[in-house]
């Protein structure tokens, strides 16, 4: 499905539209929601449902209506809660519930009203909110589905947003659209299968968004890799026949004055490599390059909103697979910057491919500040599950920002401790480090491993093993499959980007 956005600052009536959207506070009803001038016919049955409470405008709940007003025939009712509990994620997620449904609703015309009654309820604008909701929530991945269905067939609907009261603006609108449509891109990404999704695809990606936005953009080969000595990004790539590759995207700006790295773990099939995992979801593992797809997801936005700040986009893109050259369990190699690591299960291959890679970044760029994402460890998962990602920091200042582009964007960050007790477990038998830890705390070990790769660059490690993918009962995420997360909350922290 196509959906396209256009914004009018006239009034809703006079005009004809097969089905009109409208929010409905739980504790105000028809008229506290900015909804009483609607003509009569419009809202009777509507009113009659609320009297009767069959919808009473509780969060997320939706209802659908036909009315008798010839020129708006079909109504949904969306609630979206208590108006003093509402806040722009609570919005988002009531505008994601609707956009689930748009498809259902068998109309290619579709309204809403931005009314001033929803402006004081959010911290971000309102329409850029309900825009960035209602096409994230309408997201499909059909790409491998038989064209006959019915639901597939309707192919375009057009969005409306009425804005008569000058809440909101055309270029919010216009920037909702566009990184819920990078969002969805990192979501494609995520939901492709391995075989048609390689390192090489993650690299002409790339390629592709750095040359519409005007960027640059390199893909370092094996080859280059092997002179730069990256033996734990080789040495993961080593049992494929898909060479890895690493992905550099620079954006700059004239005034900037600092530069902001940001790191995916680009790994497009993880199989654990000679520690093989078990059966069981391993299909799963196509998604172990989603910390890649929000690094590009966020580049493409960055691209259209050109922040204050130098913004490098990079991914280590492999797989990791059994082959004949395969790496051993047992097998030394040295790091990019001459660390030396003992292997001792291939299945932790996240890090030593982060690692080579950000001790590049931070040698070749000296960023002031690197934030990595990573489906890191199945542990992070048992920590903290679906609704928060894990971090792992060495500078409170960053994650302080990390944290505020988190409650902006919705997609939730944790921090873990990382006292140097947690550390000790790494520290190598023949190396100097080894790339598993004994015990638990399995997420905060991964973590402490990379910031042996950091040098002192503030740094901000995010686990999003939970977050990534089939995260439920969030109105605005899929049901099943990759979320896109890391995207928004990127974009809101090079937007909002303070010098540290
Ligand atoms: N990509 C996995 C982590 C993962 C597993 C994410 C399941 C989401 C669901 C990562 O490469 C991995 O295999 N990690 C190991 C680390 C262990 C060997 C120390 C894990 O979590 O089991
Ligand atoms: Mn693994
Ligand atoms: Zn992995």
């Amino acid at each position: 499905m196509k959906l396209t956005i256009e914004y009018s600052n006239k009034s809703i009536l006079n005009n004809k539209l097969d089905a009109l959207i409208v929010f409905i506070f739980e504790d105000l009803g028809l008229a506290g929601s900015g909804l009483n001038s609607l003509p009569y016919d419009l809202k009777n049955n509507l009113d009659t449902s609320i009297k009767l409470k069959v919808f009473t405008g509780k969060q997320n709940k939706c209802l659908q209506l036909f009315s008798a007003y010839a020129n708006i025939p079909q109504i949904l009712a969306v609630g979206v809660g208590k108006k003093n509990e509402m806040n722009s994620e609570s919005l988002r997620r009531a505008a994601g519930t609707a956009g689930k449904i748009l498809n259902s609703l068998k109309a290619k015309n579709i309204g809403f009203s931005v009314t001033s009654h929803l402006q004081k309820v959010s911290n971000t604008d309102v329409g850029q909110v309900l825009v960035e909701g209602l096409t994230l929530g309408s997201y499909k991945f059909n790409k491998y589905k038989e064209s006959n269905d019915e639901n597939l067939k309707l192919e375009s609907i057009k969005l409306k947003c009425f804005d008569p009261d000058n809440v909101t603006s055309r270029k919010a609108i216009k920037t909702g659209k566009m990184r819920a449509d990078s969002t969805n891109l990192a979501r494609n990404l995520g939901n492709m299968p391995a075989n048609d999704l390689k390192p090489k695809d993650l690299a002409s990606s790339a390629e592709k968004i750095a040359k519409q936005h005007k960027m640059n953009c390199t893909v370092l080969e094996e080859k280059q890799m092997k002179k730069l000595g990256m033996e734990m990004l080789l040495g993961v790539s080593q049992g494929s026949r898909e060479p890895a590759k690493l992905i550099l995207m620079e954006y700059f700006h004239q005034k900037a004055k600092q530069t902001v790295a940001l790191v995916g773990k680009g790994v497009t099939f993880d199989s654990g490599g000679i520690s093989l995992k078990p059966g069981r979801n391993m299909d799963e593992m196509k998604f172990d390059m989603c910390g890649a797809a929000a690094v590009l997801g966020a580049m493409e936005i960055i691209g259209q909103i050109n922040p204050h700040v130098n913004v490098i986009g990079v991914i280590a893109a492999t797989e990791n697979l059994p082959g004949g050259d395969a790496q051993r369990p047992g097998d030394i190699v040295t790091a990019h910057n001459g660390k030396r690591v003992e292997i001792l299960n291939t299945d932790a291959e996240g890090r030593l491919i982060l690692g080579d890679a950000l001790s590049y970044v931070v040698n070749e760029f000296k960023p002031n500040a690197v934030i990595d994402l990573a489906t890191l460890t199945g542990a992070c998962i048992t920590a903290l599950g679906h609704y928060a990602c894990g971090a792992i920091t060495n500078s409170n200042k960053l994650m302080e920002q990390v944290r505020k582009a988190a409650n902006l964007s919705g997609d939730r960050v944790w921090q873990l401790p990382c006292f140097p007790e947690y550390g000790e477990s790494i520290k190598g038998k023949y190396g100097d480090l080894q790339n598993i830890g004994v015990g638990d705390s399995g997420t905060i070990i991964g973590g402490m491993f990379l910031e042996h790769f950091v040098d002192k660059t503030p740094w901000v490690h995010l686990d999003i093993a939970g977050t990534a993918w089939n995260v439920k009962h969030i109105g605005y995420q899929p049901n099943s499959g990759a979320t896109g997360f890391g995207v928004r909350l990127l974009v809101d922290l090079v937007q909002n980007w303070e010098p540290i």
